[in-house]
């Protein structure tokens, strides 16, 4: 819970009460500072967040949370990335639940479909993939965790690059798979599927619309029980990046390269590790692009360790770490050691043709911090 019911972080530093929106927009705000982007352009992000949001914006935070959402730990239906590139400031990316809060999913869906269509005719760009897809991921009663996300890429010139994300057990989880060799078929991705490395369920679709220089579609692919020499052979990726660099990520990520000894094979058992595998060109059923995801927040103790990791990464890439631990501080007052969960996931990306990127995924804890782990070390296990 916030500690206070005053909100000290609007913009003219007004108290104002305290609600969800007023929270996300004020760590929106600091955030986009961070990521080097102007106060007007800031402004308008927050208002663009608040506006997806919808009516649940308003709503003060000493209330629950009016529905469950798959897409925090702690219910808020927000959380923030930043992704770094050496030499350059990080970019800034906003996840949103536009149906949060609806009586249901099947309404929840019908918002996230109509505030992309908003979207679409504000910044002029198509809903065709999408539109072409909606019988299958929006039938009349959708099955969970979610509906629609999308995310916001906060860039300088104050258009967002929109990209949303899609449930494929929405027609059941025994039907996921089916599911997705349907839609990448008519996305004009045939033999997509069949270039998957071994799935143990898939719990996104992803696409890009509007103004991307290749618009992407990606599969996440869901991989309990995963050792880092596993990782290291799950790209399908042509240029795709080389097992032991896959393998380093992982083990740095999970806090596994401190003690060589076990390292090897330890399995993330807590939470899976996924893989994103993205399609660009049409002509070859081969991945473009390759993303590992390690969900930190599950094998540290705090935030304290989450950031240590995350820092140690940023310097192997190149990257001045700095910004990273200014971002926590601009969502939460809190100590990183006082909680777990603020830093959710590592990720490392790998696009065809682009240096390799660094992405760090932020909580935004508007409803509640995890207390951190009492245990020694809450990681893993050694495979017996
Ligand atoms: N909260 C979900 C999870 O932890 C979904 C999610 C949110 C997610 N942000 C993410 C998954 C970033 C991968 C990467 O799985």
């Amino acid at each position: 819970m916030t500690e206070s019911r005053f909100d000290e972080a609007t913009p003219s530093g007004a108290l104002t009460l305290s609600t969800l929106g007023g929270h996300a927009a004020g760590q929106l705000l600091r955030l986009c500072d961070i990521a080097g982007l102007d106060t007007a352009v800031a402004g308008s992000y927050a208002q663009t967040m608040t506006d997806v949001l919808g009516p649940v914006a308003e709503r003060p935070l000493d209330l629950p949370p009016p529905t469950p959402t798959f897409l925090s730990d702690d219910q808020t239906p927000v959380e923030f990335s930043l992704s770094f590139l050496p030499g350059a400031a990080p970019s800034l990316r906003v996840l949103l639940e536009p149906g949060y809060g609806a009586a249901g999913l099947t309404q929840n869906g019908r918002t996230g479909l109509r505030v992309i269509r908003e979207m679409a005719r504000r910044w002029d760009f198509s809903t065709d993939r999408l539109d072409e897809l909606e019988d299958l991921f929006f039938p009349a009663s959708p099955q969970g965790p979610l509906t629609l996300w999308c995310a916001l890429e906060l860039r300088p010139g104050g258009i967002p690059k929109v990209k949303v994300y899609l449930n494929p057990a929405a027609s059941g989880a025994e039907r996921s798979a089916g599911t997705l060799r349907e839609a990448l078929t008519r996305l004009g991705h045939p033999e997509a599927f069949d270039s998957l490395p071994p799935a143990a369920g898939y719990p996104f679709l992803a696409l890009d619309l509007g103004d991307w220089e290749s618009p992407r579609v990606k599969v996440y692919v869901s991989h309990p029980n995963l050792a880092a020499t596993e990782a290291g052979l799950l790209s399908r990726a042509n240029a795709g990046p080389l097992p032991t660099e896959v393998e380093e990520f992982f083990r740095t990520a999970a806090g596994l390269d401190t003690d060589a000894a076990d390292g090897a094979d330890v399995r993330l058992d807590r939470r899976p590790v996924l893989t994103c595998h993205s399609f660009t060109d049409t002509a070859s059923g081969t991945p473009t692009g390759f993303t590992l995801h390690i969900p930190v927040r599950d094998y540290v103790r705090h935030d304290g360790e989450a950031l240590a990791r995350a820092e140690s990464l940023l310097l192997r890439y190149g990257v001045d770490p700095a910004p990273l631990g200014r971002s926590l501080s601009a969502v939460t007052a809190r100590r990183p050691e006082d909680g777990v969960g603020l830093i959710a996931y590592l990720a490392l990306a790998h696009q065809q043709g682009r240096p390799p990127r660094v992405t760090a995924y932020i909580s935004s804890e508007a409803y509640a911090v995890r207390p951190p782990a009492v245990v020694e070390s809450p990681r893993a296990e050694a495979v017996g």
